[in-house]
């Protein structure tokens, strides 16, 4: 099962060579945002992608939802004034999101699927807070030999992540294999029926 983040390991979230092979825009593309949704990032970690996705909806509101309080704290420490007002950081292990059920037009997961806490009650969230026609966009590390992330057998690649997809009552949207768009990413985007 997923292996937990280990906390030591927050500053290398914000690695630019990470930011280079994963760029926010490539993140917040996938999002396919007007501006005004209301967006929940599940395990947001130190923020380095949620702040990218608060500045893309200056209409709307991003919830970041963080189960290990020192990276909260470092996301919340990132949060500038003209942000405050529409990004809220909910700091839970226990996959109890604060928000209505289909409260959320996009919910997105960057590099958590293979690191999830309590795996069933984390999806059975997402597909709460969805709204009908909602987006849940996964990127995560490929199952394909690369330079640098997890090993090949720590992570789950696309085809596992379909199986979740379906698992969950989603209908498959878009997805990308490794080495097309993102060269070590996977990513996927499925819509609520
Ligand atoms: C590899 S980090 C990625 C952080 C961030 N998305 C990024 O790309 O920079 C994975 C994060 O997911 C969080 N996480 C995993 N399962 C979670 C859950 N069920 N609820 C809240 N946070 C969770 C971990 O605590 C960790 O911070």
């Amino acid at each position: 099962m997923a292996d937990a983040f280990d906390p030591q390991h927050a500053e290398r979230l914000g690695d630019p060579a990470r930011l280079e092979a994963l760029p926010r825009s490539a993140v917040v593309s996938l999002l396919r945002l007007d501006g005004a949704e209301t967006v929940v990032d599940y395990g947001a970690g130190t923020g380095v992608y949620t702040i990218g996705v608060a500045q893309a909806v200056p209409g709307g509101r991003v919830v970041a939802v963080e189960a290990l309080p020192r990276l909260a704290q470092m996301l919340r420490e990132k949060i500038t004034p003209d942000l405050a007002g529409r990004l809220e950081v909910v700091e839970t292990d226990a996959n109890a999101v604060p928000l209505a059920d289909g409260a959320a037009d996009r919910v997105v997961m960057v590099d958590v699927l293979h690191h999830l806490y309590d795996q069933p009650g984390a999806l059975d969230e997402v597909v709460r807070l969805l709204r009908p026609g909602g987006l849940f966009v996964v990127l995560d590390w490929g199952d394909r030999e690369r330079p640098v992330g997890p090993p090949l057998d720590h992570v789950l690649g696309l085809a596992a992540v379909r199986g979740i997809i379906t698992e969950m009552g989603l209908e498959e949207v878009e997805a990308h294999e490794p080495g097309t768009d993102l060269p070590y990413h996977l990513a996927l985007v499925a819509s609520k029926r």
